[in-house]
Formats: C-alpha cells, sequence, structure tokens
C-alpha cells in the first residue's frame, strides 16, 4: 500500500473511500467532514442521525455518496469523545478505515489528517500511518489473501502550513510499521522454516549492503570456548545447533556511547523433556519474538540514523526433547561461570540469556534492554496486552516506559523484589532456574539480573503481547504483533 500526505480538498478527491471523523460528544461536523456535508446540503449528517451513528472510539458509518461528490463512498469513523482522543485513538482511526476497504474492496482511499486539540500534525500523520499499514499486514507465505488489499492511501491536509511536519510524521510512520511488519514476519513463519541459522541469515541479510551495520556469528564451537553453557545446554536437544549474533549499528558520527538490545531468541520451545501440554506449545514459534522485535529495530535503523551506536544481541536455540537434551537436575555453568541447576527444562529462556546478556553486558553500554517471551506468569499478572518491565534502574525504567507509552504500546514495571532472591537459590549450585509457584515473572527477572554485572537495564517480559490469540486492537490482527519495535524505535529516537 502506497501512503501519501498532501494539501488537497475533499470534496474534490475521487477515491473510492472518502474517510472523516466524528465526535461522539459533537452536535455538529467540523472541519473536513463539515465542508463535505455542506457540498452534499446536510444529507451526511441527516443519514448519520437517521442511523443513530453514536460515533463510539473506532466506530464506523458507510455510505455511497450517489455520485454528489467524486469519490465512491464515505466513511464516517467515531473518534469518541472529543477531550479523550489521543494518538492511539488517532492510530485505530486510520487502522479501522484500512479494514473497512479491505472488507468493501476500495482500492484508494483518502483521509483526512486527524489533528485534534493539542496532539501535533507530524504524530498524528505517523500513528495514521502506523496504523494503517499495521491492518494492513497479513502473513502470506501459505495461504492467499481472503481479501485484497488497497493500493493507496492519502492523508489530505487543508491547511499547507502542516504539509512539512505531517510529511515527516508519514516517513517516521512507515519505518515504525515497516520495522513492526518485520518482526511480525519473522514470528508468524513456522519452526520448521525458522531455525536458529535462519536468524543468523536474517542479521546477515538486514546488514547486507550497509555500512553501518556489522554482524559478528559465534557458532558452536566458539561458544564453547566462550563457555556460554546456558546457549549449549538449552541447544543440546535440538538437531540444530545454537548462535550468538552480535549486530552493531555505528553512527556517521563516531561515539563511544552505546545501547544493547538484546532479544529471546528460542525458535521453537517444545519445553524440552520437561515437555509443555499440547494447548501450550501451539503457538511456540512465538519465542523468537524478542529478538525478532530487535532484528526488526535493525532493519530500519540506518534510515533511522540514531546517534548513538546500538548493539543487537540474541542467542538463537531450538528447546527440543531428545536423547541428548539436558535433563532436569542437571546443572550448566554460564559464561560468567555462575552454575545454574536446571530444575525444569522449559525454563530455558533465563538460561539462554544468562549467556547473551552476560556477553551484551561486557561491551558495556550505556544500558541493555532485553525482550523476551520469558513467563507465562507475566500474561497471568498483566494479561494478554501489558509487557512486564523489570529495572535494576529508575531512570533505565522510566526512558523504556515513556518510550513505550509514546510509542502506543502498553508496558508497565513490575519490582525486583531482592526478598525473593531466596526461592532461586539452588541448594547444589549457584541459583535454580525455576523459583516457587508465585511471582514467577519477577523471579525470573531476579534470575537474569545475575548476569548484567550492574550494568543499568530493563527486562520487558512480552510474553502476552508478542503473539496475540484474538484480535486485539484494528491494527493488531490474530497472530505475530510485532510489540517491541515501535518502543525500541522511540527508545533510539529519544537517546
Ligand atoms: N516461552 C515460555 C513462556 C511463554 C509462555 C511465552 C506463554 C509465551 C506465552 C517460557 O520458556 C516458559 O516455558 N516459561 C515457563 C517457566 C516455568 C517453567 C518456570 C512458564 O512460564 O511456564
Ligand atoms: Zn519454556
Ligand atoms: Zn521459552
Amino acid at each position: 500500500m502506497d501512503i501519501k500526505v498532501y494539501k488537497g480538498d475533499l470534496t474534490q478527491e475521487k477515491a473510492d473511500l472518502l474517510v472523516v471523523g466524528h465526535f461522539s460528544d459533537a452536535k455538529s461536523f467540523e472541519g473536513s467532514s463539515a465542508v463535505l456535508d455542506k457540498v452534499m446540503d446536510g444529507r451526511l449528517m441527516k443519514l448519520i442521525r437517521e442511523d443513530g451513528f453514536k460515533a463510539k472510539l473506532a466506530s464506523t458509518f458507510l455510505t455511497h455518496t450517489n455520485g454528489e461528490i467524486p469519490a465512491k463512498r464515505i466513511l464516517v469513523v467515531g473518534l469518541g469523545k472529543k477531550e479523550n482522543v489521543d494518538l492511539e485513538a488517532v492510530r485505530q482511526t486510520a487502522a479501522v478505515a484500512v479494514n473497512v476497504a479491505k472488507e468493501c474492496g476500495s482500492k484508494t482511499i483518502v483521509s483526512e489528517l486527524h489533528v485534534h486539540g493539542e496532539l501535533k500534525a507530524s504524530d498524528c500523520a505517523q500513528v495514521m500511518v502506523e496504523g494503517a499499514l499495521l491492518a494492513d499486514y497479513t502473513y502470506t507465505k501459505y495461504k492467499k489473501p481472503t481479501h485484497k488489499s488497497p493500493k493507496f492511501f492519502a492523508i489530505v491536509v487543508s491547511d499547507g502550513k502542516i504539509l512539512r511536519s505531517a510529511e515527516k510524521g508519514l516517513a517516521l510512520g512507515e519505518l515504525a510499521a515497516r520495522g513492526t511488519v518485520f518482526a511480525r514476519d519473522l514470528v508468524n513463519t513456522p519452526a520448521h522454516d525458522m531455525h536458529p541459522e535462519t536468524l543468523v541469515d536474517v542479521a546477515k541479510s538486514i546488514a547486507k549492503g550497509k555500512s553501518s551495520i556489522r554482524v559478528r556469528v559465534f557458532d558452536r564451537e566458539a561458544l564453547k570456548r566462550m563457555g556460554a553453557g546456558g546457549l549449549l545446554g538449552v541447544a543440546q536437544g535440538s538437531d540444530r545447533p545454537p548462535y550468538l549474533v552480535h549486530m552493531t549499528y555505528k553512527p556517521k558520527k563516531p561515539t563511544r556511547k552505546s545501547i544493547a538490545l538484546v532479544g529471546k531468541a528460542v525458535t521453537f520451545d517444545s519445553g524440552g523433556l520437561s515437555l509443555k501440554p499440547a494447548d501450550f506449545m501451539m503457538t511456540m514459534k512465538c519465542d523468537m519474538a524478542g529478538a525478532a522485535a530487535v532484528l526488526g529495530t535493525f532493519s530500519v535503523i540506518a534510515e533511522l540514523a540514531p546517534t548513538v551506536e546500538v548493539h543487537g544481541i540474541f542467542g538463537a536455540v531450538e528447546n527440543m526433547p531428545s536423547g541428548s537434551a539436558i535433563r532436569p537436575g542437571d546443572v550448566l555453568t554460564a559464561m560468567n561461570k555462575k552454575t545454574m541447576e536446571v530444575l525444569n527444562t522449559d525454563a530455558e529462556g533465563r538460561l539462554t540469556l544468562a549467556d547473551t546478556l552476560f556477553y551484551a553486558a561486557k561491551l558495556k553500554p550505556l544500558f541493555i534492554v532485553d525482550l523476551a517471551t520469558l513467563t507465562g506468569a507475566c500474561v497471568v499478572a498483566l494479561g494478554e496486552e501489558i509487557t512486564g518491565v523489570m529495572s535494576n534502574d529508575d531512570k533505565v525504567a522510566a526512558r523504556v516506559l515513556d518510550a513505550a507509552a509514546a510509542a502506543g504500546e502498553k508496558m508497565w514495571r513490575l519490582p525486583l523484589e531482592k526478598s525473593y532472591k531466596k526461592v532461586i537459590k539452588s541448594q547444589i549450585a549457584d541459583l535454580q532456574n525455576i523459583g516457587n509457584k508465585w511471582g514467577g515473572a519477577l523471579t525470573a527477572g531476579l534470575f537474569l539480573e545475575e548476569f548484567v554485572d550492574k550494568t543499568p537495564w530493563a527486562h520487558l517480559d512480552i510474553a502476552g503481547p508478542a503473539f496475540a490469540e484474538r484480535e486485539i486492537d484494528p491494527y493488531t490482527h490474530k497472530g505475530a504483533t510485532g510489540h517491541g519495535v515501535r518502543t525500541l524505535i522511540q527508545l533510539l529516537r529519544s537517546s
């Protein structure tokens, strides 16, 4: 779908679908919709009144124009109450327009720029582009799309003064959406097409032809030399070897400041010998969503051109049961020499992240952010839509939460309660990889903290939001969500 912003007059646009917004508490139309209604002799307002259209957020009213104006159909999208209109409402409005266009086969969409109150034109254009492109997404490798995508989405501004800033927003929105779609495709890819070595290839292909991005790959032999017992241990049951991948983005102006982005990269999590029940295994191709978010961010990082150096690091493995798999009770030694008793082979993410985080900490970045589909317990605590943020540094936590809020991704801080450290102490090793029944997201976070070496760090448990088991909102359909990419992009923009 091609997206453009230009100055124009909605009443003159020759589109299959013309989109205007309407507040639920407005007595009359405002702005573009008012102009449109006037040209139609008040017929639009009459129709939505007759229909009882309430203009609740993301609700729709669709009508033909009967040739009164050049456009074929008009879609009025509800914006909800005027005082409540925020960027998320604007993002959803554009997404709804694309969903309706798909349903009725509209090829060209022309929408007014929904900019209201205190909101900035650039931000509004950005989130409209995000909403439109993300709503349009489908994973098409194994099934032809049931609906045809619109070809063209235009955002029309009536005031030429805001055109430039709307265009800037468009460019950012396109980057954020492209990075997110990149991550979605990786996560939706079935595990038979997505092996640890596939993620290595993806990293290399991102770097190809870009002088600002380098990739280092550590294979099984290298991992043995490094003493990466966590990665090696988890990979032991799989026919596919593990890899540690380290991507580096260097800005044009050299700087010593760097940020490390770390992702969990378990290409399939069967649970290992502590095998998952069938129902819980169904979606476990999603267990590399953390790495996918990092790769999605790197796929647009050269264009984003942040001024800090950025490391993207993930340890790719597959967690399978077999005669060579690690057993409950086995002890692994991580790269920092800490020993880990594996009481449950399904708590594999923290074993792989132990090595990966330690590797990241050795680079001495300003801070580390890791993203991991780490615990079901986090989903129990916060539900399917909210990421749990745990951090050893209030400033880093605030930066991440601010970035998430600005990017429109839901995140909430959870405590790294020191007192719970006792439940991950092992009888025979430094640590054990499970706690007791309770606070599973927190004990996983505490486990990870043992490997960051006091580096300021935030851990994002994305087990809930990474993969949608149902439709979440107008631009997050069932399947991989690409959650985290927008926050990471925002974080890099503000760093
Ligand atoms: N990959 C899972 C966590 C997960 C659950 C991701 C649901 C996405 C959706 C992780 O490796 C896991 O299995 N965790 C265990 C830990 C437990 C054994 C301590 C869990 O959450 O049950
Ligand atoms: Zn697991
Ligand atoms: Zn897992």
